[in-house]
């Protein structure tokens, strides 16, 4: 090996040094000098390359040998999910800890490969596809029925015999490959996941499981190429294009996910992809009520506030639950009252019987143009002559004007925004880049904060506060908030303006506000114990409340049957 190199390095030394031939040696440098550099490129992008090889076979040796059973993996929960089709076998393991989520697809033969491969290509040479259909987000259906009777007829072509499933099982398998998300269609199907990321092609898929959090799956992203083209997929579902030169992507999936891309070398470890799994059956007040993230007594303030039109922000870390939150208490509102929604990507998900009206900004397209901003929709949406304004996150300073003049002129607003506690709501919304004047949060009437507990997993109302303004000092006035030593959430301080202001908008005495708190919490506890807990369900009771509360509190109160009314 030694010698070979030697050999190989010696008539460019000779050359270089031999002063006979100096001008074939300048002739020779100044050559290499401009090769050099492609070629000093090449060999870094070669060695990335392997680099990247061999972390990816590293890693799926590990796998292999997990799958054996060569560890001391523990079983520990398997179950089914089917995606377009296929059904994929889940079994989660842990290991010292370490929980794996492990997908099992049915693999299959050599044959069976071969023939996929086969009809793919016929498929791709066969098939026409406009570039409108590409690009354009409503033409996917068009575009799968093609693909999927395309890949019908050749499988029938070419394997007369076939039965119909295991036709349904190719075609779904090609489908998955050639128009999806490869495998990863089966983490989307799972119910139990909140969250998919792809980070590079160096490590495999992780995602964030309900029961068990954070776990790694035995899926690994074949090539940093396979990664763009799902951002690409993801990116053309939704009309957008991600570049180079455009690296970042925010969008939603046709299943209403989210999806973020951020390309390499934006993103310094390769190409990495992160989806936020739209829960396909949204959260509701029962659900939060039972899985304790919220009380009774709390619902029924945030349901009198809402009721009186009062604006309510919704604050709390990345991920906390403040748009699931917002989402859950919206059907408080009650029918016949305009709602006007806007957000960066659709999340919110109403009750039908609502009168609403959901709005998305959008980017601009690669020339630039086309772009509708936040700030554009809320100046947009006080011409729709809307009662009640939602905002999907306040982060900016013109956005936060607009929504603080809206408040000022009589609508109400909810809105999200990144803060952990009521007091660092203030200070975000008083600070740079929001920078709202101090004497304005004086329209926020409840400020609801939202935490999660990392360790154990859940999700709480960690305060609800008020927000009390003196000339230009704002403090915030905590009515409830979260015992972590009792997992409780328990009445702090008297309330020092928000009864006052429920008195100014409705005439009611204390007494009698304190008398219609108890008997929302009576209804609230009726839908639990009774578990009305579907969005029609909690639509229907709301309905019914504003139609004929004597009716329903008196449902509530003899245990009747929501059916029955
Ligand atoms: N109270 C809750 N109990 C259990 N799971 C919850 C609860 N609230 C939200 N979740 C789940 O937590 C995840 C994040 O929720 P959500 O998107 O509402 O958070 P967020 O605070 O708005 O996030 P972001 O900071 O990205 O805007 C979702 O998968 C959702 O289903
Ligand atoms: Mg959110």
């Amino acid at each position: 090996m030694a010698k070979k190199r030697k050999l190989q390095k010696a008539p460019s030394l000779r050359n270089a040094r031999n002063p006979r031939s100096e001008a074939s040696g300048r002739r020779k440098a100044l050559l290499s000098e401009r090769v050099r550099v492609p070629a000093r490129r090449n060999a870094r992008r070669f060695l990335r390359k392997l680099y990247r090889g061999n972390q990816r076979k590293k890693a799926v040796k590990k796998e292999a040998k997990i799958e054996a059973g060569s560890g001391k993996d523990r079983e520990i929960e398997k179950y089914e999910v089917t995606a377009d089709g296929i059904t994929a076998g889940i079994t989660i393991t842990e290991n010292g800890g370490e929980k794996r989520y492990n997908v099992k697809i049915q693999d299959f033969s050599f044959i069976t490969k071969a023939l996929l491969a086969e009809i793919r290509n016929s498929i791709v040479s066969e098939v026409l596809v406009s570039s409108t259909e590409v690009l354009d987000p409503t033409a996917l259906e068009g575009l799968k029925k093609k693909f999927r009777e395309k890949a019908e007829q050749l499988i029938t072509e070419k394997v007369p015999l076939i039965k119909s499933a295991t036709t349904n099982l190719l075609v779904g398998r090609l489908m998955q490959e050639m128009l999806g998300l490869d495998r990863i269609e089966f983490l989307l199907a799972d119910i139990d996941l909140e969250e998919i990321v792809l980070t590079s092609v160096g490590e495999p898929i992780r995602v964030f499981h309900k029961k068990y959090g954070w776990t790694v799956t035995n899926i690994h992203p074949k090539s940093e190429e396979e990664i763009i083209n799902f951002s690409n997929i993801i990116a053309r579902r939704v009309g957008r294009q991600i570049t180079t030169l455009n690296p970042l992507l925010d969008a939603h999936l046709t299943t209403g996910d989210r999806a973020n891309a951020v390309l390499y070398p934006i993103s310094t470890k390769g190409n990495t992809i992160t989806i936020r799994k739209f829960r396909r059956d949204p959260w509701t007040i029962t659900d939060l009520i039972k899985n304790g993230s919220c009380t009774a007594d709390v619902f029924a303030l945030l349901w009198l506030a809402i009721e009186y039109e009062m604006t309510i922000l919704f604050s709390g870390g990345t991920a906390t639950g403040k748009t699931t939150f917002l989402n859950v208490c919206m059907p408080f509102i009650p029918i016949n009252h305009r709602i006007v929604s806007i957000e960066d990507t659709r999340e919110l998900l109403l009750p039908e019987t609502l009168y609403w009206a959901p709005l998305v900004t959008r980017q601009p397209n690669p020339e630039g143009k086309g772009e509708v901003t936040m700030l554009d929709l809320l100046v947009n949406s006080l011409r729709m002559r809307p009662d009640r304004i939602i905002v999907g996150e306040i982060r900016r300073q013109r956005e936060a004007e607009v929504l603080f003049e809206a408040m000022h002129t009589g609508h109400s607003v909810y809105a999200t925004l990144h803060a952990d506690t009521a007091a660092e709501t203030i200070s975000r919304l008083t600070h740079p880049p929001i920078n709202v004047p101090p004497n304005l949060l004086d329209a926020v009437n409840l400020n609801v904060v939202l935490f999660r507990d990392r360790k154990k997993g859940i999700r709480r109302v960690l305060q609800v506060a008020e927000l009390i303004v003196d000339e230009n000092k704002v403090t915030p006035n905590i009515l409830y908030r979260f015992k972590p030593s009792e997992d409780k959430i328990i009445e702090h301080a008297k309330s020092l303006k928000f009864y006052d202001e429920i008195t100014r908008y409705t005439g009611m005495s204390f007494q009698e506000i304190t008398k219609d708190l108890s008997e929302r919490k009576v209804i609230l506890m009726w839908m639990v114990k009774s578990n009305i807990r579907s969005i029609g369900e909690i639509s229907r009771v709301m309905t019914l409340y504003y139609s004929d509360r004597k009716k329903l509190l008196d449902a509530a109160n003899k245990n009747r049957k929501l059916s029955s009314l």
